[in-house]
């Protein structure tokens, strides 16, 4: 028995965690103190560690293992019985989510900074996962923020570095810790849920994909499910080894930086059936047919109309949920099945209450996250095998698939202009002065549209009856059309103005149009809204998705 060092420390301020856990530059992690500070204020402030299992992994970025090698001195040192690491200290987060739940953690901690850059000069970061598997609530998270403005000392011990390279279990102290096969339990997982079968017959009657993991944790996943277990030809996954710095890429699944793949699926000749993408600690996902892209509000709206092939949810839907930036169409294929539709504030949170309450059972963000009751937090590689699922049981591609959705309930033209890296006193300022306005704009006239709502998005959870407010400023008009403003609460450098904008459009002659001339009127209508241009002094957005 190893002596405990107690070692004294002091707080440093902002240790908050954000949308998804605390998420800071690499060096910032590497002050002394800085993760061991953060990691104390968990063991803290979340009861019931003393003989608990933790489950631990990251994505794989810099400072991964190290970080890893801390965690385990201090879960020794605080009281936690058993460890499962993934091996080589991966494990996405999906992968994470299903193990806490298929092996009753106490909880996990995730190391990952999802789909931001990695490297020496990039971010990284952590955050915990409860029994449940899904994202701290707020009440926990704030807990553990409180705990980091006053904590004096943490826990460690002074053990040797565990190997993280082989399956099986090691002693720290009298902690096990036991490196984890991190695909197989989700890998099994998976098998329950889709038709591997009929999904290996696809592959064998010569179908074509492209999975990029964008040298990101994905990799793994999907060399072992798609080639190995679904006999996709080898090659299939593309960038498929994860590296600390991730190919010096950005690893976010959209059609600027999975340029690797869009190239591929929009080539005139030769390109696959189908592609798709996942971020940095696989929850993302981007799907693209042949020369087609797949707008992630589409992605779900499809997967809601289109479930019952899928075995894992042929008893049907208790209801599907949607973050409120995301655009309406799954609600109208919701009214169309006759099932409830939830809009929700942004962050994958907030699903939670409704999963394990068994009133939702797909969840989706428009920022490329979908997934269901299966797990407590989005997951990439899932919504890929959904969709293998789909194509394989109706023997339609994916474009006629999401062609076939808005045959049905209509198409939502939908884009996000992004402004990034502004300075906060700008964006801020602009967000309060729309605020400002909201109340004056009821009944005006923007480019022949009148505005019917305009307010700040406010929600109470309807199972536990938790609230929050000023989570995005919205705008709708009387054809339809909306407007939503926010600020991104992921970002590392200044601030991120978001603005959606969606229209829909039920005459399928005219459903066939390019989504910015589509939407051209109203993108000018949000500029002049909120000043964009003016304020900002930006004469476009930095990011179009
Ligand atoms: C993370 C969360 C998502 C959320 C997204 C919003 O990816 O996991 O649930 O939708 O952040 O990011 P933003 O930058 O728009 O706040
Ligand atoms: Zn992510």
């Amino acid at each position: 028995m190893s002596a405990i060092r107690v070692v004294p420390t002091t707080p440093f301020e902002g240790q908050k965690p954000g949308t998804s856990g605390l998420r800071k530059t690499v060096s910032v992690f590497r002050k002394p103190h800085y993760l061991e500070n953060f990691v104390q204020a968990i063991f803290d402030a979340v009861p019931g560690r003393q003989g608990a299992t933790l489950v631990l992994g990251g994505d794989g970025r810099f400072h991964n293992k190290t970080a890893i090698q801390t965690i385990l001195r201090m879960a020794a040192a605080n009281g936690i019985a058993r460890v499962l690491v993934g091996r080589d200290g991966l494990l996405s987060t999906p992968g994470a989510s299903c193990v806490i739940r298929a092996r009753q953690a106490w909880g996990g901690i995730i190391l990952s900074a999802s789909h931001n850059p990695g490297g020496p000069d990039g971010d990284f970061g952590i955050k915990f996962n409860p029994s449940n598997g899904g994202p701290a609530p707020e009440r926990i998270t704030d807990a553990i923020f409180e705990r980091t403005g006053t904590i004096s000392e943490y826990c460690i011990l002074d053990t040797p570095e565990v190997d993280l390279s082989t399956l099986g279990e090691t002693l720290v102290d009298d902690m096990v810790v036991e490196v984890i096969d991190p695909v197989a339990d989700y890998a099994a997982l998976m098998e329950t849920l889709f038709d591997f079968d009929a999904i290996r017959g696809l592959f064998q009657g010569g179908f074509r994909m492209c999975f990029d993991g964008m040298h990101a944790v994905t990799g793994p996943y999907a060399t072992e499910i798609l080639e190995n277990r679904l006999g996709a030809p080898k090659g299939t996954v593309i960038n498929g080894v994860p590296l600390d710095d991730f190919g010096e890429g950005h690893p976010d699944p959209n059609l600027v930086h999975a340029h690797d793949l869009v190239e591929k699926l929009f080539a005139t000749d030769g390109a696959p059936d189908m592609g798709a993408a996942s971020d940095g600690d696989g929850d993302r996902n981007m799907i693209l047919g042949r020369r087609f892209y797949v707008t992630p509000s589409d992605s779900l709206a499809v997967l809601t109309l289109n479930a019952a092939h899928a075995p894992g949810y042929a008893r049907g839907l208790a209801g599907v949920a949607r973050s409120m930036p995301t655009s309406r169409a799954p609600d109208r294929v919701a009214q169309l099945l006759g099932i409830d539709c939830y809009e929700t504030p942004t962050g994958w949170k907030f699903f939670g209450t409704l999963l394990d309450a068994g009133k939702a059972t797909l969840c989706g963000e428009e920022s490329f996250g979908t997934g269901s009751d299966h797990v407590r937090e989005k997951d990439g590689l899932w919504a890929v095998l959904f969709w293998l699922n789909l194509v394989a049981a109706t023997g339609q591609t994916v474009e006629a698939l999401v062609r076939d959705m808005w045959a049905k309930v209509g198409r939502i033209y939908y884009t996000r202009h992004d402004y990034e890296e502004l300075p906060s006193r700008i964006a801020e300022t602009l967000m309060d002065d729309l605020r400002a306005s909201l109340g004056g704009l009821f009944g005006t006239a923007h480019g022949g549209r009148t505005v019917m709502l305009a307010d700040d998005f406010a929600y109470t959870d309807p199972v536990d009856g938790s609230k929050a407010s000023k989570q995005g400023v919205r705008v709708l008009f009387d054809d339809g059309a909306r407007i939503v403003y926010r600020l991104s609460g992921t970002g590392t450098a200044g601030a991120t103005l978001r603005v959606y904008i969606e229209r829909p459009e039920d005459d399928p002659a005219r459903q066939d149009m390019d989504t910015q001339a589509a939407l051209a009127d109203l993108i000018a209508t949000a500029d002049a809204l909120a000043g964009i241009q003016q304020r900002t002094g930006r004469d476009g957005p930095t990011v179009v998705t």
